[in-house]
């Protein structure tokens, strides 16, 4: 079997943008982007921000430049940030957050992604000259590590009243946050209303080939913006990245709906097959994560299910990670089941 026939759970980062998108980049109308002329992604930048309720928007590259300019935007050097010990940024940006913007992680362990206030309260310690002064909490919505979970708005409001308290600032890496806000049946401005600046990713289950926006007001744009050309993101003629964006956030963002449903079932189904270890209240979004038994060869296990059609991947020792997203339909997910009743049959 060919690479291309495969069924791959792997991430929605592996999504093709559709004939309309490629159409779009087509006939999109260009200006050099670094002039700050590009037409295309002006649109862009002010549907983005208008969307989530913010002054401001700026297109990058990734979901990782994202992060890093928004790290820098928000704080000076030497500070300390807060953020989740599962984090994306902590786990998988090459540890840009030290390497490149010079700040201290403090990572804090919160398995249902959303921090307990009081986890905030503990971790802060007197402002001191021998401590890095804090400036900033992250979070992630939804959380990637975390199999896709959801922070409410209510969590998030939480946060950001001890943010608050403190005179810290709130950024929310929210590389998938219109699957949270699918998910609830509530407008994303429900969330971003609490966080000072945020990220999104157009280039997940949204499916455009490239980009990430980042969100927050005037100032923070602009700092952003600045910071963007330093790491060498400032793009030309970059409309035609952003004509697949304006139809990502047109068009895109309620079938997230199906890959929720998707997930749903391919979760409801595994749970009941021996060897797998799921817990069906962590499936709140287009991820699947479960446990195998300690028994299984996990390679070996993906090694098979790959024989049988479908890729996928583990996120730790037989922690196995399968994600929906467009392309995958209810067949796909029929056989992957099947696939995987199979191979532990077997076992
Ligand atoms: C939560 C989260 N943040 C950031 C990123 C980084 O995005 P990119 O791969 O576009 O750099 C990812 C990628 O999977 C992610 O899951």
């Amino acid at each position: 079997m060919s690479d291309r026939e495969l069924i791959d759970l792997r991430s929605d980062t592996v999504t093709l943008p559709t004939e309309e998108m490629l159409e779009a980049i087509k006939h999109a109308n260009l200006g050099d982007d670094v002039y700050a002329e590009d037409p295309t992604v002006n649109k862009l930048q002010e549907l983005a921000a208008e969307k989530v309720g913010k002054e401001a928007a700026l297109l990058v590259a990734s979901g990782t430049q994202a992060n890093l300019t928004s790290l820098m935007s928000n704080c000076n050097r030497g500070e300390l940030v807060f953020l989740e010990a599962e984090s994306h940024i902590y786990w998988y940006e090459v540890g840009g957050i030290s390497a490149i913007a010079g700040l201290l992680p403090w990572p804090i362990k919160a398995p249902n992604a959303a921090f307990e206030p009081q986890q905030i309260e503990d971790a802060l310690r007197p402002r001191s000259i021998s401590f890095p002064d804090p400036k900033l909490i992250c979070v992630e919505n939804t959380h990637n590590r975390y199999g896709g979970k959801i922070i409410s708005p209510n969590q998030l409001e939480a946060i950001s009243d001890v943010a608050k308290k403190h005179s810290l600032k709130l950024y929310m890496d929210g590389a998938r946050i219109f699957n949270a806000s699918v998910a609830l049946n509530i407008d994303v401005k429900e969330f971003t209303k609490h966080v000072d600046n945020l990220m999104f990713c157009l280039s997940k289950g949204l499916s455009c080939p490239v980009g990430s926006i980042i969100v927050g007001n005037k100032d923070f744009i602009e700092r952003a913006r600045k910071i963007r050309k330093v790491l060498g993101g400032g793009m030309r003629q970059a409309g035609i990245i952003a004509a697949p964006g304006i139809i990502a956030l047109e068009k895109m963002i309620d079938r997230l709906r199906l890959d929720h449903e998707n997930a749903k079932l391919l979760g409801q189904r595994l749970a009941k097959i021996k060897g797998i270890n799921l817990d069906l209240k962590n499936v709140q979004t287009n991820m699947v994560t479960f446990d195998l038994d300690p028994s299984i060869d996990c390679d070996d296990f993906l090694l098979r299910l790959k024989e049988n059609g479908v890729l996928t991947s583990a996120q730790s020792k037989n922690k196995i990670r399968l994600v929906t997203h467009r392309g995958i339909e209810k067949e796909h997910v029929e056989t992957t089941i099947n696939a995987i009743e199979r191979i532990l049959s077997k076992n």
